[in-house]
């Protein structure tokens, strides 16, 4: 062997001889091989949705800011709606988080002057509720995406989950219903998809239960809500992170209640990277991958146990990378409004998980049916604004535009082989991250790539051959000479995805070089059409 890397093929290490004899100073190699017959799944466009909690300045000062030059006759900053148009966002839950389970959501709707200031006890301030549930649907159907809502099941029940769907659902002629419209919103807002509170199973939340607490108040939750309209679809929360102690029993417990009147299981995964083990940190999504793998087969015991013909698929409704701001929120004086709270400022390394977040999330289509990257705007999010002035993209927001633009149709699982890096948290890790996308037309091919070596770029081979003739539309690469570059209001474009040449795909092969530390898009058409646009 060559001793500059060790060679992973197919999950067991190899050598390939061919590559170490030539000596070590040859450029790594990574191969990997795409037939049309290894579909995981369609993809649900729901696989891109994001979230805004009543947290920070996610709300106030960044989606709303009536004060702002920007903004329109309601007070929603144009700056920041278009951003979160070019993203790309497909659904957006709300209002939280931890925020929710201490929120009465009544607070936030009619004459904004009446509206009470309330203590939020989940991130210690006061919360004026200028923006409620119209506010929020109303913004979100303007940004393109569907909102996505959740219910209080920490201090409050199942009255209030139930007449909040009222609210929202019901045509017209009840007391919720008739009360929406008199606050200006004839038409129902037909909120499809809802989570039933949020992270219950984490003692840091606001009316944290145990998991038959939870599972027998879910349960009754979505019966009722369900009755006022059949139409819904309802997450049970999960366990809120795959470190928590209870994690699968508290799953399966709480599924074994709720499993007839649920539709998906929540997870959440937040990465960082504060112990400075950059490597184990590039490696996250491999426990990603294994908190997925475990909590379906949590869903799928469940459904043994009970004789089910009904499969619970997964709504990763919380992901992303959080480390940079903790410690700094630690200081944040208690009770303000609206204080720069989660506001983590993302470099390239962050912006290489988040793809390798996005790929394990996109390898899984045929079960995680629903993700938000958490957050949206401000906390730990990918759009970041100055209050009063402008607004820009995180390094995040590259790989998540991507996705959501070309992650579509069906997921292609790759068959990959490629060295490894060592980490300490998950031992020997291919640098090599990679899934495929094929449109629904079968006229647009997408290879999504991650290179996570620090040091050295990776010479990709891919066989298409069993893909049918591609050629190649575009490479597009995220990448910088400094891991820890970032954008910032003074510098908004210091990591920008760039195209790269000399990528091509020819006779079904496929050759290309994933520069090092680098997040890769390479999109395939039929010849003749690329041909027409060159
Ligand atoms: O997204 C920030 C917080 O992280 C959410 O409020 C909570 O659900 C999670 O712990």
């Amino acid at each position: 062997m060559c001793g500059q890397a060790l060679c992973y093929l197919d999950g067991r290490p190899n050598c390939d001889q061919s590559i170490c004899e030539k000596g070590s100073s040859l450029v790594k190699q990574a191969k990997l091989v795409l037939d049309r017959e290894y579909v995981v799944g369609e993809i649900d466009p729901r696989l891109y949705g994001s979230f805004i909690e009543h947290v920070g300045r996610a709300v106030y000062g960044g989606i709303y800011e009536p004060t702002h030059p920007t903004a329109d006759a309601r007070g929603f900053r144009r700056d920041v709606l278009d951003l979160v148009r070019e993203l790309g966002v497909t659904t957006v839950r709300y209002p939280g988080g931890n925020f929710v389970s201490a929120y009465d959501w009544e607070d936030g709707i009619g004459p904004k002057p009446d509206r009470p200031k309330r203590l939020d006890l989940a991130w210690r301030t006061v919360e004026n509720n200028e923006v409620g549930v119209n506010e929020f649907a109303t913004w979100a159907r303007e940004a393109g995406a569907e909102p996505m809502l959740a219910v209080n099941l920490g201090s409050r029940g199942v009255k209030a989950a139930r007449t909040l769907v009222e609210y929202c659902n019901h045509p017209q002629g009840t007391y919720w219903s008739d009360l929406r419209s008199a606050h200006g919103f004839r038409d129902p807002h037909g909120i499809r998809l809802w989570c039933l509170g949020n992270e219950i199973d984490g003692p840091w939340q606001i009316g944290h239960k145990g998991a038959h607490e939870y599972g027998r108040l879910a349960s009754e939750a979505a019966k009722a809500m369900k009755l006022v309209d059949p139409a819904i679809e309802l997450v049970v929360c999960g366990s809120s992170y795959r470190d928590m102690p209870s994690f699968p029993k508290w799953d399966a417990t709480v599924l074994e209640h709720a499993y007839d009147s649920v539709d998906y299981l929540s997870l959440h995964t937040y990465e960082g990277n504060g112990d400075g083990d950059c490597s184990s940190f590039l490696a996250s999504a491999t426990g990603m991958d294994s908190f997925i793998r475990s909590a379906i087969a949590t869903c799928d015991h469940v459904k043994a146990k009970k004789r089910s013909s009904k499969t619970i698929n997964i709504c990763f409704d919380e992901w992303n990378v959080w480390y940079h701001s903790v410690e700094a929120d630690k200081a944040v004086e208690p009770w303000g409004v609206a204080p720069a709270l989660l506001e983590d400022t993302y470099n390239l390394e962050d912006a290489i998980v988040c793809g390798t977040m996005l790929i394990t999330l996109m390898r899984h289509a045929d079960r995680v049916s629903i993700a938000c990257l958490a957050q949206l705007i401000n906390a730990i999010a990918p759009i970041r604004t100055v209050t009063g002035g402008p607004a820009w993209r995180q390094t995040i927001f590259y790989p998540f535009l991507h996705a959501a633009t070309f992650g579509r149709g069906v997921a292609l699982d790759v068959r990959s082989s490629s060295p490894v890096h060592e980490t300490r948290r998950y031992g020997p890790v291919p640098l090599l991250e990679a899934v495929a996308t094929l449109s629904e037309d079968d006229e647009s091919l997408t290879i999504f790539a991650v290179n996570r070596d620090e040091a050295d770029p990776l010479a990709l081979e891919g066989d298409l051959r069993g893909m049918g003739d591609w050629r190649v539309i575009e490479h597009i690469v995220l990448a910088h000479e400094d891991g820890k570059a970032a954008n910032t209001a003074e510098q908004p474009g210091r990591v920008l995805p760039h195209r790269q040449s000399g990528t091509n795909c020819e006779n079904g092969k496929l050759v290309g070089l994933l520069p090092p530390l680098s997040w890769n898009v390479i999109r395939l058409g039929r010849p003749d059409v690329v041909a027409d646009r060159v």
